[in-house]
């Protein structure tokens, strides 16, 4: 068998660093290095305080457990190409925002590109690691380029390798993932570089956990997998919605249902919508692939998850306007939460980004804290980047340092993320400084109800028909 003793990995994000960091940590005698274009990013990395470019629970241990040992961080991308046996291949793969497919097919150009910088300075074999998501059959393009411009006795191995890891729980998903997908061609060649890896990973993961299949269903899992946790949540938010009408209790609903062991109890908790850099754009890009197949139902299935989120952020913006007597205009609205979920500084599709622009064209002020996103991350994204004005976002818009900020004499507190301090806040305290009434709407279902009612507050939840 293949021994592997130099990694290399190609993109130093939220997938690469965490990913990579533990291969280092659970396999001492592999030495790791992680390359990116991106030099404030691999400084961040290096940071000797530890103040790493991503927010991830137990991160910090592990890059302290191997940094500088066997695991490395740097720009020089080429060198670690050279010197490297396996490459992971972990650039980021955005939607295309023009041309053909845009705004659902993924955008293949750093995929390519670092695909053609491995075939330009490889002297040696390697085997190549797509650990990006990508479309299906994009392992083909890749090796088609491998091939065209290998040097002479250079081999490429392409395998698949999708990442399953959810941002604020990457560590513990990675320490003991529920299965490792390794996709490979089913030539003898393949199947060899595909024991390479898996040899990896059976440094800490049990056998029965590493499934070995083909490139493509490998590569159609992960998008697969995507879409239908999606799926799921869009589920559970359209019944949210009839919950409302009915006086029914989605978590009720959601605890009833998820008791079929068949359906299982987990991701059925009815939200604001999902968010993240992934659900939305897996979908699409299952959509697009669907469509470029000539298969419009299947693309039209698939296209209603997404439509689903989008319908369920702005009913629950209509619904915040509404309850407050039609009219935001003027009004303060405090927003707690702007990461896509807890335990990340992640914003990428946040709900939060929709609301506050839904509240901001109501021309209401708004508040905002979040524990781990920082004010110039704020305003990148209520600015598209650049692509608005930022005065007049700007004026309407405070980034406060904690809560209890944000909600002083506020007309209506907003919760999008479920950070776990939200739930104990001193909310008697926070109901004292508001105006009244006192209007709170639990974009996550996590407040304690009948606790903030007893206080005097008129709590708006998801899914739920009872009332204020
Ligand atoms: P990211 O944007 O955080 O990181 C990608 C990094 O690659 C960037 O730092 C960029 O500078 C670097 N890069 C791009 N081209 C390069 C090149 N030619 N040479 C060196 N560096 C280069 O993205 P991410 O969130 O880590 O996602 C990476 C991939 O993993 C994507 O395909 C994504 O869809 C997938 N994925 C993401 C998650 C998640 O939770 N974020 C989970 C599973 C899979
Ligand atoms: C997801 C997949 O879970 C992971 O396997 C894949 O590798 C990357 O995409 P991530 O987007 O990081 O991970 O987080 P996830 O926990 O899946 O949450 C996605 C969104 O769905 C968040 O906005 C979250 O708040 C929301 N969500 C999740 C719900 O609204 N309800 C739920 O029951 C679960």
């Amino acid at each position: 068998p293949i021994e592997v003793k130099k990694i290399v990995c190609i993109g130093a994000g939220y997938v690469g660093g965490p990913t990579c960091a533990v291969v280092a940590l659970k396999c001492p005698h592999i030495q790791v290095t992680i390359v990116d274009v991106n030099q404030s990013r691999i400084d961040a990395w290096n940071d000797p305080d530890f103040n790493l470019p991503i927010y991830e629970p137990g991160l910090v241990d592990v890059v302290k457990g191997c940094r500088g040992r066997n695991l490395f961080f740097s720009t020089e991308v080429d060198k670690g190409i050279a010197e490297a046996d396996l490459i992971f291949v972990s650039v980021n793969t955005p939607t295309k925002k023009s041309g053909l497919g845009a705004g659902f097919a993924a955008d293949l150009n750093y995929i390519e590109l670092a695909t053609r910088r491995i075939a330009e300075v490889s002297t040696s074999s390697k085997i190549v690691v797509e650990k990006s998501t990508v479309p299906c059959r994009t392992a083909e393009s890749m090796r088609t380029i491998l091939e065209a411009n290998a040097k002479p006795g250079c081999r490429f191995d392409i395998l698949s390798n999708p990442e399953f890891l959810a941002e604020g729980t990457a560590i513990e998903d990675l320490f003991a993932p529920d299965r490792v997908l390794i996709g490979s061609l089913q030539s003898q060649e393949g199947l060899d570089a595909c024991a390479a890896l898996a040899n990896v990973y059976a440094n800490w993961i049990p056998k029965e956990r590493i499934l070995t299949v083909g490139l493509w269903s490998s590569e159609l899992s992960k998008l697969a997998a995507n879409a239908m946790l999606a799926q799921r949540i869009s589920s559970v938010n359209m019944l949210s919605a009839i919950c409302e009408a009915t006086g029914a209790n989605v978590d009720e609903v959601a605890y009833a249902v998820g008791k079929d062991s068949r359906v299982g109890p987990k991701f059925l908790k009815a939200s604001v919508g999902f968010g993240g850099s992934c659900f939305q754009k897996y979908s699409l890009n299952l959509v697009y692939l669907a469509r470029s197949l000539n298969l419009e139902e299947v693309a039209r299935y698939w296209y209603a998850v997404v439509e689903a989120n989008d319908y369920q952020k702005n009913r629950f913006a209509k619904k915040v306007v509404d309850t407050l007597f039609n009219t935001i205009t003027g009004k303060k609205i405090a927003v707690l939460g702007f990461a896509f979920k807890a335990d990340t500084g992640d914003t990428r599709e946040s709900p939060a980004i929709d609301l506050i622009n839904h509240f901001l064209s109501e021309r209401a002020r708004v508040t905002v804290y979040d524990p781990e996103v920082q004010e110039s991350q704020i305003m990148l994204d209520l600015t598209d980047y650049g692509a608005k004005p930022a005065e007049p976002i700007q004026k309407a818009v405070t980034v406060c340092p904690s809560a209890l900020e944000a909600c002083k004499g506020a007309d209506a507190i907003v919760v999008v993320t479920e950070w776990k301090e939200f739930v104990n806040l001193d909310w008697q305290s926070i109901h004292d400084t508001m105006n009244k009434p006192a209007f709170i709407f639990d974009g996550r279902n996590i407040l304690k109800r009948q606790e903030l009612k007893n206080i005097g507050f008129k709590v708006v939840s998801i899914g739920t028909g009872d009332r204020l």
